[in-house]
């Protein structure tokens, strides 16, 4: 394990770094601005991918324990926040919620995205920030909850994965599943190993954060708005520069929430990224990074969390309860892309089966 871990592991990635991590995968050359190119037998790979993730919840949560969710299932609190819609949005991305200036309450549960429970803090990786509006007019796109009144934005603090289509995503959950997640970086023929992919992960363990609220958070995958297609990304108003606490409890990213919400509040910018080539910004490849050069981020509402008390037992619960999903949406912010559509069947299957395990009524708020 040792000579797994010191030697083996950091050569590879060093060959990955000077090889330039491997070749992209996933181009469509004749692709076109907002079009989907779904493969054949991605039902399938939904319905297996489903099913992988309700076998893995069956084994963590055996008979009668509380189920958490499969991804993200330690939050460090869910806070009441104001979304709030600028007046001055240009007129090609003001379309669904970013029509016209108006202010929405919203839920934002802030997460680890690591899917081992309990977790560490201290530990790096993925930060998830879930964002849900309330009071949103409109039919929406999930057949069973039309009538909702919620617009959901996903995000993670990281503006890639590290895999680029379904396919892809089945199998490193099955390696994984299977107890050896290396397996679908490395197998036997050197050729094949996802040296890129290994690299991205590598880069996502080592990330640490000091405070929730100090992050910037990326949707990683595409969003239709108008005739385009954008991508999300929040980053906060105001940088305090929060250092690491000297010595950091298991949960201390909580703890930075409460601490800085008892006078205070946050805020974060919500921003889009259109885009402007079909090929180098690709909609069924989220392992690509849309360049920021090439395309910006446009700021298109506000994100105001007030000072409040969020850490009590009734809201802590009343969080857990809560279910994000991309496809939590009006049409006109509709989820593109592989990855996305196959979060549709997956988010509603694994939310039903947590909520009617758990005995919890599955309602938006
Ligand atoms: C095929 C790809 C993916 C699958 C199968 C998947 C699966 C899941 C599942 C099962 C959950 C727990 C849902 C629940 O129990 O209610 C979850 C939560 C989450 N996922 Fe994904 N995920 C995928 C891709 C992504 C991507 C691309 C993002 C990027 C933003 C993301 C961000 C999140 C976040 C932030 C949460 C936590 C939501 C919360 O706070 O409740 N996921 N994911």
């Amino acid at each position: 394990m040792a000579l797994l871990s010191r030697i083996i592991l950091p050569t590879i990635s060093l060959a990955a770094l000077l090889i330039g991590c491997g070749p992209t995968p996933n181009i469509i050359p004749d692709a076109k601005i907002g079009q989907e190119y779904p493969a054949p037998d991605e039902q399938e790979i939904s319905n297996r991918t489903l099913e992988m993730i309700l076998e893995t919840s069956r084994k963590n949560y055996p008979d009668g324990a509380r189920v958490l969710r499969d991804a993200h299932p330690k939050a460090h609190g869910c806070v009441k926040a104001n979304f709030e819609v600028a007046n001055n949005v240009p007129p090609e991305l003001a379309h669904g919620i970013f029509i016209k200036a108006n202010a929405y309450p919203a839920w934002i549960r802030y997460s680890n995205g690591a899917p081992e429970f309990p977790n560490s803090d201290k530990a790096g990786g993925i930060r998830g920030m879930a964002v849900k509006l309330m009071d949103v007019p409109g039919e929406k796109l999930l057949a069973d909850e039309k009538n909702a009144r919620t617009q959901d934005f996903l995000l993670i603090s990281f503006p890639i994965l590290p895999v680029g289509e379904p396919s892809e995503y089945l199998e490193i959950f099955e390696a994984r599943f299977t107890g050896s997640p290396m397996k679908y970086f490395f197998g036997w023929n050197p050729f094949k190993w996802k040296l890129r992919a290994f690299n991205i992960v590598r880069k996502i363990r080592a990330a640490k954060a000091a405070d929730p609220f100090e992050v910037r958070y990326f949707s990683t995958t595409p969003y239709r708005l108008g005739q385009t297609a954008v991508k999300y990304s929040t980053k906060p108003c105001e940088l305090t520069n929060a250092k690491m606490p000297e010595n950091p409890g298991d949960n201390y990213l909580r703890e930075a929430m409460v601490s800085r919400l008892k006078s205070g509040g946050a805020c974060f910018e919500f921003m889009v990224q259109p885009q402007i080539d079909a090929v180098k910004m690709p909609l069924e490849d989220s392992s690509i990074e849309w360049d920021e050069q090439a395309s910006p981020f446009v700021t298109v509402a506000k994100i105001q969390i007030p000072p409040q008390e969020f850490d009590t037992a009734d809201l802590n619960l009343a969080c857990d309860n809560l279910s994000f999903t991309p496809w939590h949406s009006l049409p006109e912010h509709q989820p593109l892309g592989g990855i996305n559509r196959v979060r549709k069947t997956a988010y509603e299957g694994v939310s039903k089966f947590r909520h009617e395990q758990n005995k919890e009524k599955r309602q938006e708020p």
